[in-house]
């Protein structure tokens, strides 16, 4: 088991990270003070997989636990669910004092995230995620928000949680797909600050899906402090923190384009790729991490080719990116594997040789 501690001066937080700590987490609730009703977020497919652990933790802490569970889907980052819940959270005459805990991935987090950060001004939040993606990233760093419109996480807060407990045995049940959306993330770690972690993916590229709960730990463990760190240096997302976009930007609009058919982690692995190629053309990246790049995405079963032909939306789509500054694009570039920078006016040419050279 391995511990981070997320040095935030107002909220200081712990990140627990290890094989079967769904049971500790009545007491570490407990611990943190508080007592009596615990309301849980979650979906139906997690819920039947661990719901009964979580509840039978708090039970036997004397906790009080009540299960809201919401439909599976990214379309449930909602104001419509939102409210449901914020309704729900009348019913059950919760106080400002009464935590919310969200168990799930990424969905669950972000939505019981912004329910949490918005009912009576700010209840409780703890989260217990169990995707990969939910554990390395979502979960730590307190971005919590719901899509509005044609917009993703549009509507949002910064609210950070009192603590996250991330079981690695909950990877048991994770479908491959999950575990490649989640190692598209692992990789961008390896890439803006961690080479060592890219490689221990490099060397582990075979046994990697399904994911070995040692393994996972390591994984988990290595990203997380990667996020915690940088989430002490620029908690509000005004400069470092920006490094964390990496291949999002691209992928944003992969992702959009496609109608949400081509995954978060397959759309962040092409901006990736992207983002290298244009550092590779403008000089700073050897080919040859390029192709370590490449290779270790293309081993992992993500995709290294902009699925369809429609590059024009694409850029179109780019063009309506919220980072972009004056016309041109601000992207984070790889200068080698595990060193990022930030370029301010890459220009649309490029990015148009780039991207119908990914086509
Ligand atoms: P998800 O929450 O949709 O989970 C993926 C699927 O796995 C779902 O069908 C879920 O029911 C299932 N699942 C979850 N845990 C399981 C388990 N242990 N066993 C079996 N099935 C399980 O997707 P995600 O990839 O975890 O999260 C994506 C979301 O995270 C997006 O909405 C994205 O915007 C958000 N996100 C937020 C941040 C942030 O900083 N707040 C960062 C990255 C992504
Ligand atoms: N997932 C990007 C961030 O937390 O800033």
């Amino acid at each position: 088991m391995k511990i981070i501690t997320v040095d935030l001066p107002q909220n200081p937080y712990e990140i627990r990270i290890g094989s079967g700590l769904l049971s500790e987490v009545g007491k570490k609730l407990k611990g943190l003070d508080f007592k009596g009703q615990a309301v849980i977020v979650t979906n139906p497919v997690v819920s039947d997989y661990y719901g009964e652990a979580l509840r039978d933790s708090l039970i036997k802490e004397d906790f009080r636990p009540v299960f809201l569970v919401v439909p599976d889907g990214e379309d449930r980052k909602s104001l419509e669910q939102a409210g449901q819940l914020f309704s729900q959270m009348n019913e059950l005459q919760a106080e400002r004092l009464t935590p919310v805990l969200s168990l799930g991935g990424g969905v669950i987090g972000d939505l019981a995230g912004f329910v949490a950060a918005t009912y009576m001004r700010g209840v409780p939040l703890v989260h217990v995620p169990t995707t990969l993606l939910a554990q390395v990233d979502s979960s730590i760093g307190g971005k919590v928000a719901i899509n509005h419109g044609q917009f993703k996480n549009i509507i949002g807060a910064f609210y950070q949680p009192r603590l996250v407990v991330s079981d690695t045995s909950l990877f048991r049940t994770l479908p491959p797909e999950e575990i490649r959306n989640g190692l598209a993330e692992v990789i961008k770690y390896g890439i803006i600050s961690d080479s060592g972690l890219f490689s221990l993916i490099e060397s582990h590229i075979d046994p990697i899906i399904p994911l070995d709960e040692n393994l996972g730990e390591e994984i988990v463990f290595r990203c997380a402090s990667i996020k915690a760190r940088i989430i002490e240096k620029d908690e509000h997302d005004q400069g470092l923190r920006n490094i964390l976009n990496y291949g999002h930007t691209v992928g944003h609009g992969v992702e959009t384009v496609s109608g949400y058919a081509v995954s978060h982690g397959q759309a962040v692995a092409i901006g990736m790729i992207a983002a290298a190629l244009i550092s590779h053309h403008l000089g700073f990246l050897p080919g040859s991490e390029l192709e370590r790049i490449k290779s270790i995405i293309q081993k992992v079963g993500l995709p290294v080719k902009i699925p369809g032909p429609d590059i024009q939306s694409l850029i179109q789509a780019l063009q309506h990116d919220k980072k972009k500054v004056g016309g041109n694009l601000r992207l984070v570039l790889p200068e080698k594997i595990g060193k990022v920078f930030i370029q301010e006016g890459v220009s649309r040419s490029l990015l148009e040789q780039v991207l119908e050279e990914l086509a």
